[in-house]
Parts: C-alpha cells; sequence; structure tokens
C-alpha cells in the first residue's frame, strides 16, 4: 500500500461537512485542509468539526503552503471553472462536485484543458455508488429480470413545497434551472451507469411552487441505445410520506423475467414470472446514503493510485450532461430530441433534434 494522499477541499457550505465525514472512511487518503471564503468563522468551525487540522480562504496560499495530492472541490457550479484551471494548470488532480459546470460547453473545456494538461479531473457522482443502484446494476448484469425494458425512477424528495422550501438548500429556490441540472445530473448519470447510453429524450418540465425560479418538475422519457426506457419521474413540490428518504423516492426494473422494485428506504423486491415475490436481501453500509459518498471518493483515491479506473472523468461526465441539456431543449420545444442519431432511425423519429450540443 502507498502513501496516504493529502487533500486539499474547497467550500463550507451544506455539502462539505457530508463530504468530509465521508472522508474519514477512504483508505489511502485524507483531508489536510479547508478552503473556503467570505466566512472564515464558518470555515474554521467546519474544519475543526470534521477534525481537519488548517483552515483558510486563500486557496493559492493553501495550495503553496500544503502542496497537496489532490484539491476536493465542493463549491457551486459557477466557481468550478476558475477552481479547476488553478489546480489543474498547478498539475494538481481535482475531484469536483457535480454538476461540473453551468453549461455542458463549459464543462466540455474544462476536460479538455484537463486533458490537455495531462490532469486527471473526475467529478464527484456518488448518486451511482448508492448501494441500492450498484446491486440493482449486478442483478440486472446477472440476467435475473430478463432483458430490462422500461424503468421508472421516481423523485419524490417532498422538501420543496411553501414559501421557505429547502431547507437544507435555500439557495435552490432562486436557480433558473433547478430540478434537472441539479439533481436529474444524478439520475441521468445514474440511468446511464445501469443501462448504457441515451440516444433521445423527450420532456416536459413545470414549476409547481410559486415561491421558486426553475423547474420543481420533470418527467423526462430516456431512450437508451438498447432498446429501453427509462422514465425520471421528478416532483419536489408533492408531498412525500418520508421526507428527503433514503433513496428520495423509488425505482422499479421491468424486464423480460421479472421487475426489480426498489423502496425509498433502499429495500428491493424481485417479482418473478411465475408469481413469485422475493424480498432481496442485500447490505446497505452505514453513512450517508448507503456510503455512497464513501465509495465515490474511495473510487477516486483508488484511481490516483492506480488500483481501479475512475467512473466519471470529466470526459465522459460531458455526456451525462449532454443528455440533461437534451432535455431542456426537448422541454422548451416539445418535441423529442436525439443525441447520438442512428442511421437505422434515420427517417423513423420524424422531427428529432440532431444539432450537436
Ligand atoms: N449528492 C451530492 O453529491 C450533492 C449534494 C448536495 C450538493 N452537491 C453539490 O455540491 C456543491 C456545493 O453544494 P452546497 O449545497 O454545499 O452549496 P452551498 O452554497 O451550501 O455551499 C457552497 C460553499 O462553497 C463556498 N464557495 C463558493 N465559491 C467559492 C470559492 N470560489 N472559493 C472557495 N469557496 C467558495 C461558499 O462560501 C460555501 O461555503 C454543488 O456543486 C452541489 O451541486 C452535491
Amino acid at each position: 500500500m502507498g502513501r496516504t494522499l493529502r487533500g486539499l477541499m474547497v467550500g463550507a457550505g451544506y455539502f462539505a461537512p457530508i463530504q468530509l465525514t465521508a472522508w474519514r472512511d477512504v483508505s489511502g487518503a485524507e483531508i489536510v485542509g479547508l478552503v473556503g471564503h467570505r466566512d472564515p468563522q464558518r470555515v474554521a468551525t467546519v474544519a475543526r468539526e470534521a477534525g481537519v487540522g488548517w483552515s483558510g480562504v486563500d486557496l493559492d496560499a493553501a495550495i503553496e503552503l500544503l502542496q497537496p495530492d489532490f484539491l476536493d472541490i465542493c463549491t457551486p457550479p459557477a466557481s468550478h471553472g476558475e477552481l479547476v484551471r488553478r489546480a489543474v494548470a498547478g498539475g494538481v488532480p481535482v475531484l469536483c462536485q457535480k454538476p461540473l459546470a453551468p453549461t455542458v460547453t463549459e464543462a466540455a473545456d474544462l476536460a479538455k484543458f484537463a486533458e490537455r494538461h495531462r490532469v486527471p479531473l473526475v467529478v464527484n457522482e456518488n448518486w451511482r455508488w448508492q448501494p441500492w443502484y450498484r446491486e440493482a446494476k449486478r442483478l440486472i448484469d446477472a440476467g435475473v429480470i430478463g432483458r430490462p425494458f422500461h424503468t421508472t425512477m421516481r423523485m419524490r424528495p417532498g422538501d420543496g413545497w411553501g414559501e421557505n422550501p429547502y431547507p437544507d438548500q435555500p439557495y435552490f429556490a432562486t436557480m433558473s434551472r433547478l430540478v434537472l441540472f441539479e439533481t436529474g445530473v444524478h439520475y441521468v448519470d445514474t440511468a446511464r451507469f445501469l443501462f448504457g447510453e441515451i440516444e433521445q429524450v423527450q420532456c416536459v418540465t413545470a414549476t409547481v411552487n410559486p415561491a421558486v425560479a426553475g423547474e420543481d418538475l420533470v418527467v423526462a422519457v430516456l431512450h437508451t441505445t438498447h432498446g429501453g426506457i427509462v422514465v425520471y419521474d421528478a416532483d419536489r413540490a408533492a408531498v412525500a410520506e418520508t421526507v428527503r428518504s433514503l433513496a428520495y423516492g423509488t425505482m422499479s426494473v421491468e424486464g423480460t423475467e421479472g421487475t426489480l422494485q426498489v423502496a425509498d428506504d433502499g429495500r428491493m423486491t424481485l417479482l418473478h414470472r411465475d408469481g413469485r415475490v422475493v424480498e432481496h436481501d442485500y447490505h446497505i453500509p452505514p453513512g450517508w446514503k448507503g456510503g455512497c459518498a464513501v465509495a465515490a471518493q474511495q473510487n477516486f483515491v483508488d484511481a490516483l493510485n492506480g488500483a481501479a479506473i475512475a467512473e466519471t472523468p470529466a470526459a465522459e461526465y460531458v455526456r451525462t450532461m449532454r443528455v440533461v441539456e437534451a432535455c431542456y431543449l426537448s422541454a422548451a420545444h416539445s418535441r423529442a430530441v436525439r443525441l447520438w442519431p442512428q442511421r437505422s432511425w434515420a427517417g423513423v423519429l420524424g422531427p428529432a433534434d440532431e444539432r450537436p450540443m
């Protein structure tokens, strides 16, 4: 085993303490410093509570002083570009929160910038590491439900109603692009993880809560290159039985031989064609959303150490963001949008948009 990698984290808001807690369970790395801005008191408190020895508000000074092996960015998307470029230009590998940038073009530019400098840039996409999705992937790949042809990912966090919605992340209310950009990107990435590339989307959006600027209701139909359909059915204004439940909602994967159901507490059930209904037992690790932050951060460290392949490098993640962008385009123009046109489908899909995004 190599030496322990030393990370420097940027950001001290809602998600930073969750990410810092997760770092304590990652082997082969530790966070040695925390950088924020505007509120040094808050940065110092977050660092102290997480047992991080150094905190400050000057990134360049922190890099100079601590000489980190990697930068862990946990700040809003609009700030990612500048922070990524500063680290990459100095040869420091980066783990950066999703969405990588405010637009696909900026995300693609960042991916190219990192590639040119030959510095790893990985998106911290922890959703696909939730244990129910890992287990679903294992069961699907083992053929337990036959060929999956229809999946519904039903997102119902129940936290977006009233004059002061989203108490954990109040900035959500002011985002002009909300559910698809902020949270849908997790689901698109997870759908790609489970079922492969998405070649066409049809999407409708609505704003239900008058107190929010962006869309809080999304129904996106994603067509995979394998002929499957994934429905991302997201409603943050609706009532939920459990607010911000462990799995944020439910999933049902319908296959030719059976259906796999994931409940909002992560429990799994298999419905077989012969009528059997079987509770599927599997391990849900402790930690935030079944240890998914630990697992995603571990994958990054393992990749830096050459012990694994990073699952969500920036260049790959741009594809996920293209699908999200296609959903916005589809909703705005009330029509299907094709991402990777296949010649055999030419003329079949009608007025689908084939412009590269
Ligand atoms: N499942 C998940 O992985 C998950 C969950 C929540 C948030 N996120 C993502 O994490 C990121 C942060 O979200 P949040 O909810 O913690 O946001 P937040 O607004 O609560 O916190 C952002 C923090 O970044 C700091 N910051 C902003 N610009 C900075 C800069 N240039 N230099 C240093 N610090 C800076 C702010 O002062 C603040 O402390 C976003 O990209 C968000 O999408 C991911």
